[in-house]
């Protein structure tokens, strides 16, 4: 056991009744500098607080009556057949949150049929993780998050290292070339701690670290930017690989438009749980426009803020077919190892069904904007 961590709760306690219930559980087992990396936003957290705010704003429009006899949750998405619409957002070193890392999420996600989107910072070797959904019958997709390294030549092999493992997706992540004002975490004296490194990245030449602190040159001219994926290296990627690629970090209504144009196969909205550049908007608030400018071409994922059953359904009144949790995976992960993972996915998917069956929606094709209230 790290010195970072208390040891997780033996049990579920009863009274955990809602994902945020896990929060304070594991904050009391997690560091305080620990703590502020997985928590914390960037500089005031204006965006972060704000992914909330903007589910908290919307209100639903209950139907009665409604024929919900063999009503499920089932969905394809990339061709891949799903139990529900939600997947494990990429989050770099789970081992931070518990001794078991990526391992215990991927295990307890397969038990609740949820994909996880493995990051390219995991603390666990993407072949480990792969193994172990794949002993889940039927086996549970696994997407590999990819960070292009400034070497085309590592990226290449990570790629085929995914591939061959039997990864199913690459989530390209765009929003973060350079690291953003992550004052909590400086305030808290955050520094990763030593044996939790991102295994999949030995042996790649590491990105020129830029942080604000007082001496370091300016950004521009550095040689982290010089070295920052554009809209080329998208091409190329996409010769490198059969996989479908989803792009991670969208906002903008033209950037998802020049994806579909691009030929990828799917746009994550996502402001990086308000972790890279403050005062964007929420994505919820983003969303719309984004599926009114793509018109259906491709699916649109989203996360940020997602706590509740309730907030699944309203990205996917407003145009999502899916969402990703992020922190409160790591939260159920920190206060109780595995089965608090799956407690966290099993709540969330157990209150998406109530706002279905209570909005009259039989299955997902039934979720549009008609179901939030227009006052
Ligand atoms: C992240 N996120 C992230 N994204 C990514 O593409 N690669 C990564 O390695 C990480 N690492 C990471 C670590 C931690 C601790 C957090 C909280 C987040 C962003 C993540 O995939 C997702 O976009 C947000 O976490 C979603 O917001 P919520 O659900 O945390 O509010």
């Amino acid at each position: 056991m790290g010195e970072h961590l208390k040891p997780p709760l033996a049990q579920i306690p009863p009274s955990v009744a809602a994902v945020a219930d896990y929060e304070p559980l594991a904050r009391e087992r997690m560091s305080a500098p620990a703590w502020a990396w997985l928590q914390g936003g960037a500089a005031d957290e204006i965006t972060l607080r704000e992914n909330r705010a903007a589910f908290e704003r919307l209100r639903l429009a209950p139907r009665v009556l409604a024929e919900l006899a063999g009503g499920h949750t089932r969905l394809t998405l990339l061709g891949q057949a799903l139990d529900h619409p939600l997947l494990v957002a990429p989050m770099a070193s789970h081992g931070l949150a518990h001794p078991d890392g990526e391992l215990a999420t991927v295990l307890a996600a397969a038990a609740m049929r949820t994909p996880v989107v493995v990051s390219t910072q995991a603390g666990t070797p993407l072949e480990t993780l792969a193994q172990a959904a794949g002993d889940a019958a039927p086996p549970v997709p696994l997407w590999f998050q990819l960070y292009l390294q400034p070497d085309r030549g590592f990226t290449r092999a990570l790629v085929q290292r995914a591939e061959a493992a039997g990864y199913r997706a690459l989530v390209l992540t765009v929003d973060a070339p350079v690291s953003g004002a992550r004052n909590t975490e400086q305030r808290a004296g955050f520094v990763p701690p030593p044996g939790l490194g991102a295994v999949n990245l030995q042996g790649a030449r590491p990105l020129p670290p830029h942080t604000a602190r007082p001496g370091q040159p300016p950004l521009f001219g550095s040689p982290l930017l010089d070295a920052a994926p554009t809209w080329r290296d998208i091409a190329w990627l996409r010769e490198q690989t059969v996989l479908p690629i989803v792009l991670k970090g969208v906002l903008a209504p033209a950037d998802a438009v020049r994806a579909a144009d691009e030929g990828l196969a799917g746009v994550i909205v996502s402001n990086h749980g308000g972790r890279v550049l403050d005062t964007v908007p929420a994505t919820l608030d983003a969303l719309p426009a984004i599926a009114q400018a793509v018109q259906g071409r491709l699916p649109l994922l989203l996360d940020g803020g997602v706590r509740r059953g309730t907030d699944v359904f309203k990205a996917l009144a407003l145009g999502a077919s899916a969402v990703l949790v992020g922190r409160p995976v790591l939260h159920g992960l920190a206060a109780a190892g595995a089965p608090g993972v799956a407690h966290v996915l099993h709540l969330l998917r157990t209150e998406l069904e109530m706002a279905m069956a209570l909005c009259g929606c039989r299955t997902l094709a039934d979720i549009d904007a008609s179901r939030l209230w227009r006052g």
